[in-house]
């Protein structure tokens, strides 16, 4: 799952200030939900699979989540530090194949059950690029991505935990046009919104993982924005004007009644954020940064 982490020291600044309620209804990764100041936030994901997983935090304390991928690091046996080939030792070939049968093997009891989400959330941490994907039959099919588990990991628990208990964060899993048709906004709330990109090849994109993201979809966001926009709710959307050289014309078109603003797209995550985009914050009202 690609996220905003590199962009949010651009973005964040330019949300409005004082939110009461800030709604992130395209929550994915969950990174700008944690880092927004509100008053209450609704973190909103369709993808049941990476719901569940943030209500792990909820469920569990740091300790328990730590102790429990710790004793399937233990159970299958998984590496406890990184086997990238470009390191400095000549047993690594090996290391690689060994801790990938590991892997496999552990990938294949959460399939079985496809239920323990603790389970599947360690799995990320040895997912090539720590994404998650599934196949029709909901099974998780990464392959192994050479990492592992480590302490940094260990501290994103905790800030999750943290924030989902302290920040006043509501988990919520149903569609965006659903909340945005049907909640009752008001003026001293925002709405975020970062969906699929309809031109993008992103993992999250794709159809067999997520139900995919069509240009009809952004049509239809767009007339309900029309519609919020109306009504004088707030609200601020991520796109991409330009991505590996295709143009969103709907978009571009569609933007002109609002405020644009340009962030530097030097970042990179899967599919999106390259120097062939052109990543812009579309929103309809006016902040000084
Ligand atoms: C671009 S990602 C969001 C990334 C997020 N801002 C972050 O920083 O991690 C888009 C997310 O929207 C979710 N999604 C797709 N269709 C949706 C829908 N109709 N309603 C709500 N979420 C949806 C996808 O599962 C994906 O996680």
């Amino acid at each position: 799952m690609g996220n905003k982490f590199k962009l949010l020291p651009q973005l964040i600044p330019l949300f409005p200030e004082n939110i009461n309620t800030f709604y992130d209804v395209f929550g994915g990764s969950g990174v700008v939900s944690t880092n927004v100041v509100a008053n209450k936030t609704i973190y909103n994901e369709i993808n049941l699979n990476i719901v569940n997983l943030y209500r792990l935090f909820l469920k569990y304390t740091p300790e328990e989540i730590n102790e429990r991928i710790n004793q399937y690091i233990e159970e299958y046996d998984l590496n406890r530090q990184g086997t990238d080939i470009r390191q400095n030792n000549p047993n690594v070939k090996e290391q690689r194949a060994y801790y990938n049968k590991n892997y496999i093997k552990f990938r294949k009891a959460y399939n079985e059950s496809q239920q323990d989400y603790l389970m599947l959330y360690t799995l990320t941490f040895y997912s090539f690029s720590n994404l998650i994907r599934f196949n029709q039959k909901s099974q998780f099919n990464m392959p192994y991505g050479n990492q592992c588990y480590c302490d940094k990991h260990y501290e994103i628990i905790k800030e999750w935990c943290e924030a989902l208990k302290n920040k006043n964060i509501i988990i919520s899993d149903k569609s965006a046009f659903d909340i945005l048709e049907n909640e009752n906004f008001e003026s001293e709330d925002f709405i975020y919104l970062d969906p699929p990109y309809s031109n993008t090849t992103a993992i999250y994109n794709e159809k067999r993982a997520f139900g995919g993201w069509t240009i009809d979809d952004d049509i239809k966001l767009f007339a309900l924005l029309d519609r919020l926009n109306e009504k004088g709710i707030k609200w601020g959307l991520s796109n991409v004007f330009r991505n590996k050289g295709i143009i969103n014309h709907h978009l571009i078109d569609w933007s002109k009644k609002y405020n644009v603003i340009h962030l530097n797209y030097n970042y990179a995550s899967l599919g999106r954020g390259n120097a062939n985009s052109d990543e812009v914050y579309i929103c309809n009202y006016t902040k000084e940064v």
